[in-house]
């Protein structure tokens, strides 16, 4: 293999320029002719396509977002749309692709690769970590963070105030993101898809924890696990108490990347330009145990995410 090409779609997230700047670096280290497409699939059917290198990445790697840009293409899943991508990798000489995303962006990949023959290797980059071959995903441990900034500056006027606070994160239909700031953030109540909760409980819970003398609660809610405006009336009403209803959207998307993101851009980045130059079939990248793996993009599709129930149960009882 002597072209290949990177890209980045769907939501951007922390650590995808990292990892862009990993893919680049070790294409030219072997030689490889590498470029990039701009505005993931979308740019890559009007072959949005430019040669990279070293100095393209240059002082790119504490950069949130993605400067090849990104975009969501549900036109992708058309064949004539595919055929159009295949065509214009074929026009550049590109032989191996790197996709950088979540599981559109696999997808996508997985369609070009049994379709048209090209080999693609996936990395996952998202902030709402709900790729289930996967322990973690690129963007995920920057957006937990960024959310537990949130939460401190939260509590600081909420305390000032015996306020309680609803903060809704997000994370589509995966509750890692308020899971993980809950526990890290001390939250009282983690609302999440992946487990019922009783309002009713919730308050009544908000109201003994005042007369107790304890004067503000933190709510995290992932978006995929209710209506914030609609919860946070409901508890407001039954418990008594003032309920503040923050909705930390696309703040938690952005931002230099965490050392964590950084290094997995890194491992993922290196391995995706590695599998291209062995002629490797097209695969999906991850971590499990802090070992880099391998998945078909079959398996990605079909695994189910399991919740890390432990975890939640433990910042129940840290809540008390
Ligand atoms: O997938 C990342 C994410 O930020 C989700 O958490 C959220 O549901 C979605 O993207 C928002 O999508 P968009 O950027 O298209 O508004």
């Amino acid at each position: 293999m002597k072209r290949i090409a990177v890209l980045t779609s769907g939501g951007d997230a922390p650590g995808m320029n990292a990892c862009i700047r990993a893919v680049v670096r070790t294409a030219l280290n072997n030689n490889l002719d590498i470029y990039g497409v701009e505005r993931g699939y979308a740019g890559l059917v009007k072959g949005e396509i430019t040669r990279l290198g070293s100095r393209s990445v240059s002082d790119m790697i504490h950069k949130g977002g993605t400067f090849l840009k990104t975009a969501r293409c549900p036109e992708f899943k058309d064949l004539e749309a595919q055929k159009q991508a295949a065509d214009a990798l074929s026009a550049f000489g590109i032989e191996g692709l790197v996709v950088i995303g979540g599981d559109g962006t696999f997808r996508g990949a997985k369609d070009l690769s049994d379709n048209f023959g090209i080999k693609v290797m996936g990395i996952p980059g998202t902030i709402d970590n709900d790729l289930a071959y996967t322990d973690y995903t690129v963007g995920f441990d920057t957006a937990v963070n960024t959310v537990l900034w949130a939460i401190s500056n939260l509590r600081d006027t909420m305390h000032s105030h015996d306020r309680v606070c609803l903060l809704e994160v997000m994370g589509r239909h995966c509750g890692d993101i308020a899971l993980y700031a809950g526990v890290a953030g001390g939250a009282e109540y983690v609302l999440v898809p992946e487990i019922p909760y009783d309002l009713d409980e919730i308050a009544s819970s908000i109201k003994k924890s005042y007369m107790r003398g304890k004067t503000s609660n933190m709510m995290i809610l992932a978006e995929g696990a209710g209506n914030r405006d609609e919860i946070a009336a409901y508890v407001q009403e039954k418990s008594g108490i003032n309920v503040k209803v923050t909705n930390f959207g696309y703040i938690q998307r952005g931002g230099s990347p965490s050392m964590v993101d950084r290094v997995y851009a890194a491992r993922f980045g290196y391995k995706a330009v590695e599998l291209l130059m062995n002629d490797s079939e097209s695969l999906a990248i991850g971590i499990k145990d802090n070992k880099v793996i391998t998945v078909p993009f079959d398996e990605v599709s079909k695994a189910h995410k399991n919740f890390d129930k432990k975890l939640y149960n433990i910042a129940q009882i840290l809540s008390l």
